[in-house]
């Protein structure tokens, strides 16, 4: 039988019919049904098919080792938060709101592309800013259980833009690597502290096709200030997350959607001279509480 449009699904499923993994079979299917429907739907020229095939090939030219232009391609079309999403629902056991979230747990956001290098070891209290150019803050926390039993040793592993809104790695050295990122363990009793800087907005890079389908689709690219934070530890699930700075511009229309309220803290001045010279920091400072619930891993 001649391809034809009415029958283009089932001539390509069955070509799929022997798959032996079923998942992979199922996303195959799954894949070639809403392809040819997007296609169906659009009804692209060739011309048209050829500058979408370029613009993808443009996004893997686009990475490197510290630049991922397909997982900032996954964030701006919300493809990366609706995954995070149904991910923390599945981790909820179905049980949570439209959201996603567990209500006892950290809720999770999006990774991001700069985890791309391994965040420096650091001691609890040290410092993740070597430039000095910022704004100094005192972010501190606890990671416990939903019912409030504290978990020693989780590891936490944070990393940060500057004051100018960028991070070491897209910074043209102006930041030595591991700048702005560190990775900690929590004290006998579950606590963490270290200080940095008040991260700034940025943009998301623009530089490659993603920012280019931002411009042609008058998308602004700026994310609200933040710091990301992985945290883990045995027997729990890790969360990736952020907390997200109070009063940020952005914070109500982020390029990737990943601002859940549950994460915006106050970065307050504190006025506390013994405070600030017990943590090495000018007075005023500002400081940030976040304190973090993991889930206990199912059994
Ligand atoms: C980030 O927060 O680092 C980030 C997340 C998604 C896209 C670009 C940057
Ligand atoms: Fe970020």
């Amino acid at each position: 039988m001649d391809f034809s449009e009415k029958d283009s699904v089932d001539a390509v499923l069955a070509s799929f019919a022997d798959t032996p993994d079923p998942r992979l079979h199922e996303i195959v299917d799954g894949l070639v049904r809403h392809l040819h429907g997007f296609l169906r739907e659009v009804r692209p020229s060739i011309a048209e098919w050829e500058q979408g095939i370029e613009f993808l090939t443009a996004i893997g030219q686009k990475c490197d080792e510290h630049r991922q232009e397909f997982i900032l391609f996954s964030d701006v079309m919300g493809a990366s938060m609706l995954v995070e999403t149904m991910e923390a629902e599945r981790q909820a056991g179905g049980a949570s709101g439209a959201t996603g979230e567990r209500a006892d747990a950290t809720a999770s956001t999006v990774l991001g592309p700069f985890h791309v290098v391994a965040s420096p070891e650091r001691a609890l209290g040290d410092t993740i800013d070597s430039l000095g150019t910022g704004e100094p803050c005192l972010i501190e926390g606890s990671v416990t259980a939903p019912d409030g039993t504290r978990i020693p040793g989780a590891r936490i592993d944070v990393w940060q833009a500057d004051e100018q809104g960028s991070y070491d790695v897209e910074s043209g050295g102006r930041q030595p690597l591991g700048n702005g990122r560190g990775l900690f363990t929590a004290d006998d009793e579950g606590r963490f502290w270290f200080s940095s800087i008040v991260p700034a907005h940025y943009p998301i890079p623009t530089d490659g096709p993603v920012g280019a389908l931002l411009r042609a689709t008058k998308r602004h690219p700026y994310r609200p200030a933040h710091v990301h934070f992985i945290v883990e530890a045995p027997g729990y699930v890790p969360v990736t997350t952020h907390v997200f700075v109070e009063g940020s511009e952005y914070l109500d229309s982020d390029a990737v959607f990943a601002v859940k309220q549950s994460l915006v803290r106050d970065f307050a001045t504190v006025d506390d001279a013994e405070a600030a010279a017990r943590h090495g920091l000018p007075n005023p400072f500002r400081r940030a509480r976040f304190d973090v619930v993991l889930q206990p891993a199912a059994a």
